[in-house]
């Protein structure tokens, strides 16, 4: 095929978002709206990648595309339009050759599919310019396409300047162009601020390239799907749910079961191993990644999680930025904060918190402890209540409880602290000083029964 440019517009101001965030880094399941077009144009093996963003109000928007490391940046002057933005660009297009495309900042449901097939019939058609239009019942908002009686394209009209008529039209603009450079350039030069809003508009080159008799093509699709433009909060809304129905379809279709799709949250970057269950109101974050044959129950919350294979998490845990191995069973009600590791076929039970602690194979956390900064050995079972004091009010420390050790109920551990392998710790014990391997630690007060006490205080009064 031919070489191409692509052009991300991501300067407009947003405004009917009502946000201080800037439209663009909006995210949709879990990556802001613009990394979509920036990651498509990368697919489509773009020469040049040049991300068109406000000198005004950019430092976010630039800050964020500091992680790509392809994308060259273009400054628009000021808002003045989606003509004025592809002016910009002009300088940093020279030298390039083949055609420019255009895609969009706040437009991220396009297919790779879908373009492709697109620029093959602008290549197939040797097309000065080709656009995508499709076709909705919900056209408020886009430029209409208006067509004369032989169906050719005549112009596009934009919402604010459509006539009564115009705006009973149906076909409208995706915005997507595929134009050729040289033609673009010269082209652009020509563009004319509208005088309803004093802006240039880029949907002029199709008036351009019809009076020019340059050869057109149009793509048609349906329905609005993968071209719903991002400008209000209710789009943001049905963008992040029609791109989440495509990420559940796509996992089903991989062999994960969702038993209620409609009510389970994925983000873009999860990946779910073959088999696995997952039931209602679980939100997948991040870059989560699930093994094979797992089940996720009711409310789970997992970011930036690792999961292994067979691992069984019951319902309403909260779970960042750690690692679970296989077989391994959490919650209900359990906590992960990052940097913890639960080892294979261990369980940690309801109530039970794990701050940067690593529990080893086979050990158990079963009922309401706090684990902070803990190193636990494998086998070793965490009695109900345990805690570990790891923070002294001005700095943390470790505690290291080896392997096969009993840890009875209700023991706190004032680290630092180290317990040796097979030991016992005596339920109620605050441990302060380390325990050898195999030994019992009981560190409470003895018990003492005075007999006959109660009487003789109920006899005095
Ligand atoms: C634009 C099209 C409309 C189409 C719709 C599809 C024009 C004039 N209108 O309208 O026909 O149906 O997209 O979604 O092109 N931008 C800049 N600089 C600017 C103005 C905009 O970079 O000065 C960027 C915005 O960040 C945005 C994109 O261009 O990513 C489109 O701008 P927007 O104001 O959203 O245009 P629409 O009204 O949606
Ligand atoms: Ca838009």
């Amino acid at each position: 095929m031919f070489e191409i440019t692509s052009i991300i517009l991501a300067a407009g101001e947003g405004k009917r978002m009502k946000s201080a965030l800037p439209k663009v880094l909006h995210p949709v399941c879990g990556r802001p709206a613009i990394d979509y077009s920036v990651q498509l144009a990368q697919k489509l093996g773009s020469k040049k990648i040049l991300t068109v963003v406000s000198k005004l109000k950019s430092d976010l928007v630039l800050q964020h595309l500091k992680n790509f490391k392809d994308l060259k940046i273009v400054f628009q002057s000021s808002p003045m339009g989606t003509g004025h933005a592809v002016q910009s660009c002009v300088t940093s297009l020279n030298g390039s050759k083949g055609y420019v495309l255009i895609l969009y900042g706040d437009v991220p449901l396009i297919q790779e599919k879908t373009l492709k097939q697109f620029l093959n019939l602008v290549s197939l058609e040797k097309a000065t310019l080709g656009l995508i239009t499709t076709v909705t019942q919900e056209p408020q908002g886009y430029g209409r396409i208006v067509r004369d009686s032989s169906a050719k394209v005549l112009r596009i009209v934009e919402e604010k300047e459509a006539s009564q008529t115009e705006k009973q039209i149906q076909e409208i603009n995706t915005g997507i162009y595929a134009v050729k450079t040289d033609w673009l350039l010269q082209t652009l030069k020509k563009l004319k601020p509208h005088p309803v809003s004093g802006e240039y508009y880029l949907t002029d080159i199709v008036e351009a390239a019809i009076q020019n008799r340059e050869p057109m093509v149009s793509m048609t699709c349906n329905g609005l799907g993968e071209f719903l433009g991002i400008n209000t909060r209710k789009q943001l809304s049905e963008a992040i749910e029609l791109m989440k129905d495509r990420l559940i379809e796509k996992w089903m279709t991989e062999g994960v079961t969702f038993i209620d799709p409609r009510h389970v949250y994925i983000d873009s970057d999860v990946t779910i191993g073959q088999e696995c269950v997952i039931h209602p109101q679980v939100y997948l974050q991040g870059k989560t990644e699930i093994g094979k044959n797992c089940v996720i129950e009711c409310g789970a919350v997992l970011k930036d999680m690792v999961v292994g294979d067979n691992v069984h998490i019951k319902p309403y845990c909260v779970l960042e930025e750690s690692i679970i191995e296989s077989e391994a069973q959490i919650g209900p009600f359990a906590r992960l904060r990052p940097g913890s590791q639960v080892g294979k076929k261990a369980r940690v039970g309801n109530f039970v918190e794990l701050k940067k602690t690593k529990l080893g194979a086979g050990a158990k956390a079963n009922h309401l402890s706090y684990l902070g900064d803990a190193d636990i050995g494998a086998e070793t079972n965490v009695g109900c209540g345990t805690i570990t004091c790891n923070y002294d009010g001005v700095k943390k420390h470790p505690t290291k409880i080896g392997k096969k050790v009993f840890v009875g109920s209700d023991v706190q551990f004032v680290a630092p602290v180290k317990v040796g392998d097979g030991a016992y710790i005596g339920a109620g014990s605050t441990i302060t000083e380390d325990v050898p391997s195999g030994a019992l630690a009981i560190a409470r007060q003895r018990q003492v029964n005075k007999k006959g006490w109660a009487k003789k205080k109920n006899s005095k009064s």
